[in-house]
């Protein structure tokens, strides 16, 4: 199938990359130029597992290329995707003006086009597609939905670090359909993907995104709940939920409690879906209040820290692992950047390594120490907080941290392990 698709973020590139390699012919849209050439020479302009071999092997077979003239893509193309990315704005509601700015592109080249279907990837808040993207596109083609040019919403689930992977093998594709006509065409799609592919109305596919996200949003701050109880009465968390998890009526991922949830995603969803909720006057309670066990969660470490070592001031304490999670340098929203502000307004003497995320990191901390690795982090420290579970950390052993001044040793994430380190002290185990 011939596809176009406007954004070359994450979701975009992934996806084209994807689809790519089930042999559709892809053509990625975006405004920078510098990102486009890279693109086109086979140089993904972010990291992702697998991304830069799939990419090569798609320019290779020509079945995916990149642009700047979406006009000429749309054209080109029986299905446009619109991938562009929705940040939040200051009070946390959906910013769509990069959706607007696809929707008059992609409308203005429907103009002289035969049918062609527009699926909106992107996360958008329900509601958005039937009362922003199509007026749009019905606007500045000139044409009637379901008539001149067909819709759908298909919500993505990627995972930064497995994106690919969740590309090629999803547990389930859910198409929102404008019309029967429109949703056949992304069904034609999917249906060599092997996952079961849910028909629907648009609206729902655009709320099934967010209650997911939510969800499993909800379930980690459950667990840390859970775990902050653990912690109280002396047991670990994991020991609980792995219990738990194995009751068939819930699955047992995502219940790994923690210094908290991260990333590009589950804050700005959550945050979004809570403000669409007041706008339809419906206080959310569950999920506010699973936004403020998380923000609580992640300076808890540093109360934890309080305990052991008294005032932090001047303390040198060394901090491992900076980005939301392992296997990638995305800092957005991380744990890492609650507890290095607490630190820094405590006066303590912040030394922090990551394998991946230091330099996106000295931006927002650009006068804390950053070390070339965990030895240098650890030596002479009167803590040391891991904040990230890398493989790196999982592999340190008790004398790594003997050159420590004093040996507090406090996890944010399961990392260590009690025969290997004895000494270390969890948040919620
Ligand atoms: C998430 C969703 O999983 C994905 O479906 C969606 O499309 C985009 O948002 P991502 O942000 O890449 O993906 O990361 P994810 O692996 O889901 O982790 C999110 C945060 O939750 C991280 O900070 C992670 O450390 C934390 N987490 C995850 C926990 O604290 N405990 C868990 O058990 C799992």
């Amino acid at each position: 199938m011939k596809i176009a698709i406007i954004g070359t973020g994450y979701v975009g590139l992934c996806t084209g990359v994807g689809f790519a390699s089930k042999g559709n012919n892809v053509v990625c849209v975006d405004i920078e130029e510098e990102k486009v050439n890279k693109i086109n020479s086979g140089v993904p302009p972010i990291y992702e597992l697998d991304l830069e071999d799939m990419l090569k092997d798609s320019i290779k077979s020509k079945n995916l290329r990149a642009t700047t003239k979406s006009q000429e893509a749309v054209s080109a193309s029986e299905l446009i995707l619109i991938c562009v990315g929705t940040p939040s704005d200051e009070k946390g509601r959906i910013d769509l003006r990069y959706v607007n700015q696809a929707a008059q592109d992609i409308g203005t080249a429907l103009k002289d086009c035969d049918y062609k279907v527009v699926a909106v990837k992107s996360t958008v808040i329900p509601e958005t597609v039937e009362s922003v993207v199509i007026p749009i596109l019905e606007e500045y083609s000139g044409k009637k939905a379901g008539d001149g040019f067909g819709v759908c919403m298909n919500p993505e689930f990627l995972r930064e670090g497995s994106a690919l992977k969740d590309v090629l093998h999803p547990d389930r594709t859910v198409i929102g359909e404008f019309d029967k006509r429109s949703g056949d065409v992304l069904e034609r799609l999917y249906k060599n993907f092997n996952a079961p592919i849910l028909r629907t109305k648009i609206k729902v596919a655009e709320l099934i995104k967010y209650a997911n996200n939510g969800f499993l949003a909800t379930k980690i701050s459950y667990s840390n709940e859970i775990g902050n109880i653990c912690k109280r009465l002396g047991v670990d968390v994991y020991d609980v939920m792995k219990g738990v998890g194995m009751d068939h009526r819930f699955s047992p991922h995502f219940f790994s409690a923690g210094a908290g949830w991260g990333g590009s995603c589950f804050p700005k969803d959550v945050a979004a879906l809570i403000e669409k909720a007041k706008e339809l006057n419906y206080e959310p309670k569950l999920l506010e209040e699973v936004v403020a066990i998380n923000k609580r969660q992640k300076v808890r470490m540093v109360e934890h820290l309080e305990k052991r070592v008294g005032d932090v001031k001047d303390k040198k304490i060394s901090v491992l692992g900076l980005s939301f999670k392992p296997n990638t340098d995305d800092i957005r929203e991380a744990s890492s950047l609650d507890i290095i502000k607490s630190l820094v307004e405590k006066g303590a003497n912040v030394f922090a390594y990551d394998p991946q995320a230091m330099e996106l990191m000295k931006r927002e901390f650009p006068h804390i120490n950053y070390t070339e690795n965990v030895a240098e982090s650890l030596k002479d420290a009167d803590a040391c907080l891991i904040v990230t579970e890398w493989d790196e950390f999982k592999k340190l052993k008790n004398e790594d941290f003997d050159s420590m001044k004093t040996r507090v040793i406090l996890e944010g994430r399961k990392v260590l392990n009690k025969d290997d380190v004895p000494e270390f002290d969890g948040i919620c185990w």
